[in-house]
């Protein structure tokens, strides 16, 4: 038994996407989420910069009690994850794009993957998808935008609309029947990009779910689960100032 917080770590608020999915699935365990904040987007940052960062992630996790941390950033996955199980020996769970179960649900033989640029480039990435989609075409793009939108509250707006539509809509012209969310910012959009699917038969790819998963199979795995009776706490930390902060906790107060 281990009353101490899941730490969940992200470049600003996507990450509370994979958080309140492990809410969900875990209620009794409380969570702490370090939202950055003060380098975000990571996106376009040099793996170096992003693993410096990803350090400092951890290391405030570590200092307020995490007994396993979750990096719910595919961003930083794929720039520091060997980095940080290296330094760290604590559990910790990354992800990646879900590259694996779109190439095995598609029937038309195209995939849209929509992450980072970070992410497209890192070598986790190019691993996976040559290992998993032999025989599938992928049309990848970077979610131009994307980010920005989310970390300035414009998610369900018209401009969210005009910039999702630029970035989607050709790979609904390629034929893609499945499109991975392969960054954890990109759930808070699902809703715009339903919109540019339209009655198309195409099914969204949201990760969260599998990482929470995971996190409890770790937990039962090292011993390291809460007692049934613990109460969940919830606490929020940052890189950026109090207002950043405070806007976290709004957002995670919005996530049913
Ligand atoms: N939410 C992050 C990801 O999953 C990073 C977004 C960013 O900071 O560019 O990739």
């Amino acid at each position: 038994m281990n009353n101490s917080p899941i730490g969940v770590f992200d470049s600003g608020l996507g990450g509370l996407s994979v958080w309140a999915e492990i809410r969900r699935r875990l209620p009794a365990e409380s969570l702490v989420y370090y939202g950055d904040g003060k380098h975000c987007p990571y996106g376009r940052k040099s793996a170096e910069e992003i693993t410096e960062y990803a350090i400092e992630a951890v290391e405030r996790l570590l200092s307020k009690g995490a007994k396993l941390v979750v990096v719910a950033c595919n961003t930083a996955t794929g720039a520091a994850i060997r980095t940080l199980r290296e330094r760290y020996t604590i559990p910790i769970v990354g992800m990646e794009p879900a590259v694996k179960p779109a190439a095995q649900a598609t029937r038309t033989g195209v995939i849209g993957i929509l992450a980072t640029r970070r992410s497209l480039e890192s070598e986790l990435y190019r691993h996976t998808s040559a290992h998993y989609a032999a025989g599938v075409e992928i049309v990848q793009s970077e979610g131009e935008g994307f980010v920005e939108l989310v970390e300035r509250g414009m998610s369900d707006s018209d401009e969210a609309l005009s910039v999702v539509g630029r970035v989607v809509e050709p790979m609904l012209q390629k034929g893609v029947d499945q499109i991975v969310l392969g960054c954890t910012h990109y759930p808070f959009l699902k809703d715009t990009i339903r919109k540019v699917v339209g009655d198309r038969k195409v099914h969204i790819i949201d990760p969260s779910p599998a990482i929470a998963a995971r996190v409890e199979q770790l937990l039962e795995q090292y011993d390291l689960q809460c007692d049934a009776t613990n109460i969940a706490t919830y606490r929020f930390i940052s890189a950026a100032d109090e207002e950043y902060v405070a806007r976290i906790r709004e957002f995670a107060e919005r996530i049913k």
